[in-house]
């Protein structure tokens, strides 16, 4: 995994942060995930023990796979290439609505989801494990102070539960009583019940403008969010219009000696330029290190990677 920070020591609160781009974060993949194959747009995954097929239209070269062994996948999700698009999945055989897997201590669940999705994204693994990496280092320098987390967006929970096996106290925020859910499932199946998580089914601007009224603040935040989407009452999520009011917020819920806040973004039509500078002018007295590029995945054997994402991250050292 490229990661360019960990050797670094920055800071400097109250100037502007280092910039660095473009920067690549790999996964390779787990024993319960891996990118099989990629080509004719589209992609072969192994999420525990189904392989998948989805359509992908970043997978514009050659499959190395023979025919058979992609016309065995166990689900194919077949419609629209467009990332959110309409479709539906179709079954080789009896496969079960919710099957288990396991990232480090976090167990969760696979399911078939609308609009493609599986319950987890597999590159996002990058950011799990530097967001734990920040959390041991700074847990082992001062052992008794407690450290927020606050994760928008957050979908199925992993984002949560894994900083909070290192001792993080987390507040998770979706939408969706549905996704809530989801992640309470698999902190249960984990045996995690007692991790000090707060699950919060609400509009993610509403609840962050709350939180600047109320003076709360964080000592590191996660943002994946949607290209649109809605609150639990109707509330419209648009990402070009919506992020930038809720960047500035965000700047005010950073700890004076926050550790990062890391912003993911799946399928706009923009590069990760426009949200580096975005995220550099919401932090522009913020010091420490700005870093901005994409979330790739690495196949199988190693050979080609796949664009995932676009994403900008901010550490104070
Ligand atoms: C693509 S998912 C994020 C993926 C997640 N970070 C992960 O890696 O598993 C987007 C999530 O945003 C939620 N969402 C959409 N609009 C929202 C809003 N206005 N406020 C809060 N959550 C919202 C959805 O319910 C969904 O769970």
């Amino acid at each position: 995994m490229a990661d360019t920070s960990s050797a670094l020591t920055y800071s400097d609160i109250g100037s502007a942060p280092r910039e660095l781009w473009p920067v690549v974060l790999e996964t390779r993949g787990w024993k319960d995930y891996r990118l099989l194959d990629m080509g004719a747009g589209e992609k072969l995954e192994r999420y525990g023990r189904f392989t998948i097929a989805r359509p992908e239209p970043q997978a514009m070269g050659t499959r190395s796979l023979p025919d058979s062994t992609w016309s065995r996948a166990d689900a194919v999700f077949t419609g629209d290439t467009d990332e959110e698009g309409p479709g539906r999945w179709k079954f080789a055989g009896n496969v079960p609505e919710t099957w288990p897997m396991a990232y480090g201590p976090v167990r969760y669940n696979g399911r078939f989801m609308s609009f493609r999705h599986v319950g987890v994204f597999p590159e996002q693994a990058a950011h799990w494990d530097w967001v734990n990496a920040k959390i041991r280092a700074e847990r082992q320098k001062a052992p008794d102070k407690p450290l927020k987390i606050l994760n928008l967006f957050g979908y199925t929970g992993m984002a949560s539960l894994l900083p909070a096996t290192e001792g993080a106290q987390v507040t998770h925020v979706d939408a969706s009583k549905k996704a809530i859910g989801y992640a309470r499932e698999n902190q249960a199946m984990s045996g995690l019940e007692d991790l000090p998580v707060r699950w919060i089914c609400e509009d993610a601007s509403k609840f962050v403008a709350r939180e600047v009224r109320r003076g709360n603040t964080y000592d590191g935040i996660i943002l994946d969010p949607p290209k649109y989407g809605r609150g639990p009452k109707g509330e419209v999520w648009d990402i070009y219009t919506s992020l930038p009011g809720m960047l500035s917020d965000l700047q005010k819920l950073l700890a004076k000696d926050a550790l990062f806040m890391i912003l993911t973004a799946y399928a706009i039509r923009s590069s990760f330029v426009s949200i580096h500078e975005l995220m550099a002018e919401t932090l522009s007295t913020q010091g420490g290190l700005l870093e901005s590029g994409e979330l790739v995945i690495r196949e199988d054997k190693g050979k080609r990677a796949l664009s995932t994402s676009l994403f900008s991250r901010w550490s104070s050292r």
